[in-house]
């Protein structure tokens, strides 16, 4: 009988052990994050690594909402097996996973079958309509990067599901505004041979001979972003031409369509990955330049209007590994809301071997002398817009 009662008593001190042990290693993974950390594992509210890369933000309703890229691991990683992953927030730094706002589907008709490629969703609120529009690149099941053409959805909430509604080519059959009238008489086939990177090539295309090319088809539209300016008005920004030629178009009032205002920007620059903010009436744009899925140098740009021109201001990163973007590429710059001139800078280092171990990179900006200024940070936090 004692002997029965001692096992019970050690029984029921090894369960208060072990319950003691779970309740403090719960305590460790539930570690309220309270400052940025580039490069490292991001932990959702759930203990899991973040899995929205390309991505962008919305705030809505006191809440930021992060959209982005849903990876897996493996070769077929960077394809779309689920779709566009949402998560919210309140303060930037502990992020709840909201689970997958636009769903790609069985069905192998559908433009967004399961295996098509889609990237960079940005999502934008319309104030007029009340509803949520998603904009991103899609790229058909089993072609590659060929069809290089814009996507949209819309929803009613702002996690969504995200009902899709269509994906094209934009700006059919419209020049861009700063196109001049000469270049519209010469035919594409006077130029596109030229040898490219050539002195002459370089002319052909800033004269529209990629434009003029996909006149009549809609021109390609690969990595994207959206601005919605203070009037309300939005802009799709995209990497077009084989890549070499930047695209602004404005979006409708409802922001589901294109209008037919549009400019080039940068010809034959290889830009990549644009991203946009504002600050003093200026708008600022940082891009990469083309190398795949490896990193490169930024560049950056400026404006005092929307429709350019935009002047070219060089590598906005400083310091060691400043060439390479920090070994990261831009995604989308957000605005800190409640503080003035407050942007940070999103950008992701890619996994190409295994997408879903990807990395965010998040680095305050500074504008100093009308120039956009980024250095690394080991580790910040939002205080540093307070100095
Ligand atoms: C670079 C782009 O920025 C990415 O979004 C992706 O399209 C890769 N290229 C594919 O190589």
């Amino acid at each position: 009988m004692k002997k029965q009662t001692s096992i019970r008593l050690l029984l029921y001190t090894l369960c208060v052990c072990i319950l003691f042990v779970n309740c403090n290693t719960k305590k460790e993974t539930k570690k309220v994050n309270a400052s940025f950390i580039s490069g490292e594992k991001w932990m959702d509210t759930d203990s899991l690594h973040i899995n929205a890369h390309g991505g962008g933000i919305m705030f809505y309703n006191n809440t930021y909402y992060w959209f982005g890229e849903h990876k897996v691991s493996g070769r077929e990683g960077n394809t779309a097996l689920f779709g566009v992953r949402c998560y919210s927030s309140t303060d930037l730094y502990n992020w709840k996973n909201e689970g997958i706002a636009l769903k790609v589907v069985e069905d192998s008709i559908s433009e967004i079958t399961k295996g098509c490629v889609i990237e960079r969703p940005k999502v934008v609120f319309n104030e007029k309509t009340k509803k949520f529009v998603m904009w991103f690149h899609l790229e058909l099941k089993g072609q590659g990067y060929n069809a290089a053409r814009t996507g949209v959805a819309i929803s009613d909430s702002p996690t969504g599901p995200f009902e899709y509604l269509k994906s094209y080519r934009p700006n059919v059959g419209v020049w861009p505004m700063n196109f001049k009238e000469e270049w519209k008489k010469t035919s594409e086939k006077d130029t596109i041979s030229n040898k490219w990177w050539t002195k002459e090539w370089y002319k052909s295309v800033e004269e529209g001979a990629f434009v003029k090319r996909d006149f009549e088809k809609g021109q390609m539209a690969r990595d994207m972003t959206i601005f919605v300016d203070d009037d309300g008005k939005a802009y799709h920004i995209h990497a077009s031409e084989e890549n070499l030629t930047l695209h602004i178009s404005e979006l409708t009032d409802d922001y589901l369509d294109f209008t037919d205002k549009w400019i080039t920007v940068a010809p034959a620059g290889h830009n990549e990955a644009p991203a946009i903010f504002k600050q003093d009436s200026v708008y600022y744009m940082i891009t990469s330049g083309c190398t795949g899925w490896d990193p490169n140098a930024a560049r950056s740009f400026k404006s005092s209007s929307i429709w350019g021109p935009w002047e070219s201001l060089g590598n906005p990163c400083i310091g060691k590994d400043a060439d390479l973007t920090f070994n990261s590429q831009s995604t989308y710059i957000l605005p800190v809301q409640g503080k003035k001139d407050a942007f940070i800078f999103m950008a992701d280092r890619w996994k190409p071997k295994n997408p879903i171990d990807g990395r965010y990179i998040w680095l305050p900006i500074k504008v100093i002398d009308g120039k956009p200024i980024l250095k690394w940070h080991d580790k910040w936090d939002l205080t540093f817009f307070d100095k």
